[in-house]
């Protein structure tokens, strides 16, 4: 089982969109169980998977954190893996979530009782470096950060990755998994994008992945209409993109993971 964490403290860049389509991907086509959760407030996550009303939930991933209601009582199941789904009333559990003397373990610790149900793992986290953050990125295995290739700085990245890996030395699992571009292409010609993205390329060196995620306006489109992408159009550039990070992710992190799987099957 592995845990994954889509962060970045700058916002829209694609985490959301990236949690979504890289788990059904693990899951679509490798056959993988995975659980995704959702630890922001703004439940776009949660939305992205139908669930509009969010009233509809008693519970959220916050009561599953401080243990104020079961496992079982707060997952929903979907066509494409089990959501522990956000609500507006997680503002409220990140404080005492804080608060709690096992902060920043709470996320680890409780996923330690059910990771064994999944393959993978998979955590959306909000645009900050507040308390969700700390808790997804301790509670993971690798981090992946999305890069909106308009705005990308380098200064930030540092900064985000300085903090990371500070953690690392906390939760030694813990490792970066990798830097994408999303929205992002080469052949329009925006050279202020393309310098940067080669200098910030050459300076992650190995740690900055070939795949970068095309803008594409069915990826919207598909969640507008609770769908991935691949569900939505599976013909899209979207999909043949989240298709290739995600088969470039199982070569550079899950390979050997993935072949003890099969063998054992
Ligand atoms: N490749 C893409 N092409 C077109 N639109 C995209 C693409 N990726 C994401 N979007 C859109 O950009 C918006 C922001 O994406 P997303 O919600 O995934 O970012 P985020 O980093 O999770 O944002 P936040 O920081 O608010 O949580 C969404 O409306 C999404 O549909
Ligand atoms: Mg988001």
């Amino acid at each position: 089982m592995k845990t994954l964490s889509f962060v970045n403290n700058k916002g829209g860049v694609g985490k959301t969109t990236s949690a979504q389509n890289v788990g059904v991907a693990l899951h679509r086509f490798t056959g993988s169980k995975v659980l995704f959760i959702d630890l922001d407030a703004q439940a776009s996550l949660t939305r992205c998977f139908g669930y509009n009303n969010l009233d509809f939930f008693n519970a959220d991933s916050g009561s599953f954190i401080l243990n104020d209601k079961t496992f079982d009582e707060i997952v929903v199941s979907t066509d494409v893996g089990d959501l522990l789904p956000a609500s507006m009333g997680y503002i409220v559990a990140e404080d005492r979530i804080k608060a709690s003397p096992l902060f920043p373990f709470n996320l680890k610790i409780a996923l330690d009782k059910i990771s064994h149900r999944y393959d993978f793992i998979i955590i959306d986290c909000p645009p900050s470096l507040s308390t969700s953050a700390r808790i997804a990125l301790v509670a993971s295995d690798l981090y992946f950060v999305p890069l909106q290739a308009e705005y990308l700085s380098y200064e930030g990245l540092r900064n985000f990755l300085s903090f990371a890996s500070q953690l690392s030395m906390i939760c030694p699992h813990l490792a970066l998994g990798g830097v994408f571009a999303t929205r992002y292409n080469p052949r329009n010609r925006k050279k202020l994008s393309n310098d940067l993205v080669k200098s910030i390329k050459l300076q992650l060196q190995g740690q900055f992945l070939e795949t970068y995620i095309r803008d594409n306006v069915a990826i919207p489109e598909a969640q507008s209409h609770h769908k991935d992408i691949f569900g939505y159009d599976p013909d899209s550039n979207g999909a043949f993109d989240y298709y290739k990070l995600t088969r470039e992710m199982i070569n550079k992190c899950f390979v050997k993971n993935l072949m003890e799987q099969l063998m054992r099957a």
